[in-house]
């Protein structure tokens, strides 16, 4: 399973890629602006040089032509710039046209199975089911990933999808159960994946017991 942030802070980014486990970014108008981002285009690049893994940029555009120049733009930005389309008709057409332009997509804002099925008819490179979002109001956001994995393995789509909207470490465990291929999670998510109070008791036990043959170093 990849692993990818979901964030637009510089420091976090830089922080997770040094853990050497980060294999990508996706960020969202929302964590543009979190972040105080002012120049869009001049931070897209910043974070496309902390990784070599896909960056995921969002369009602001709702029409299918503004979409496509918008995605051009941001494409052009960085390589490794993954643009990132709203799950809207128009939408749905732009992923379909930046696929046989070779433009790497992510359609965003996936709440229901049939959506994800589109979206992968159309060539999207990425979807991006919103687990915690479905979870707030009442509805399994794992179940989700479980019927987008079985209706992408039952017609070998190649649509990879990104479990997304991750709000704790269980949702990373059963995204992995359920096939998902990347999790994006907020920055204290991925640092929570590293916390097991049994490591650190162990830890300390060995520590003290050198200490008590060899004394501190
Ligand atoms: C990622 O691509 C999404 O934009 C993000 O995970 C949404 O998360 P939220 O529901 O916590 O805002």
């Amino acid at each position: 399973m990849l692993f990818f942030v979901d964030t637009a802070l510089l420091s976090e980014i830089q922080e997770a890629a040094s853990l050497g486990i980060l294999d990508g970014v996706t960020t969202n108008p929302s964590l543009m602006a979190k972040a105080g981002v002012k120049d869009f285009d001049a931070h897209y690049r910043a974070i496309a040089q902390l990784t070599s893994g896909p960056v995921s940029a969002e369009v602001i555009s709702t029409t299918y032509a503004d979409m496509i120049a918008e995605a051009r733009h941001l494409h052009s930005l960085a390589p490794n710039i993954v643009v990132k389309i709203p799950f809207t008709p128009d939408g749905v057409k732009a992923l379909h046209t930046l696929k046989e332009e070779n433009i790497p997509t992510n359609c965003t804002l996936i709440f229901s199975p049939l959506q994800a099925l589109i979206a992968a008819k159309a060539g999207a490179t990425y979807v991006s089911p919103f687990i915690g979002r479905l979870d707030d109001v009442g509805h399994e956001g794992m179940e989700l990933i479980r019927q987008i994995r079985q209706i992408f393995d039952n017609y070998g789509f190649e649509t990879k999808i990104l479990a997304a909207s991750i709000r704790h470490p269980l949702h990373v465990l059963q995204a992995a159960l359920e096939g998902a291929d990347i999790a994006t999670m907020p920055f204290s998510v991925l640092k929570q994946l590293f916390q097991h109070p049994l490591t650190d008791k162990g830890l300390a036990q060995f520590l003290a017991d050198y200490e008590k043959l060899h004394g501190r170093s």
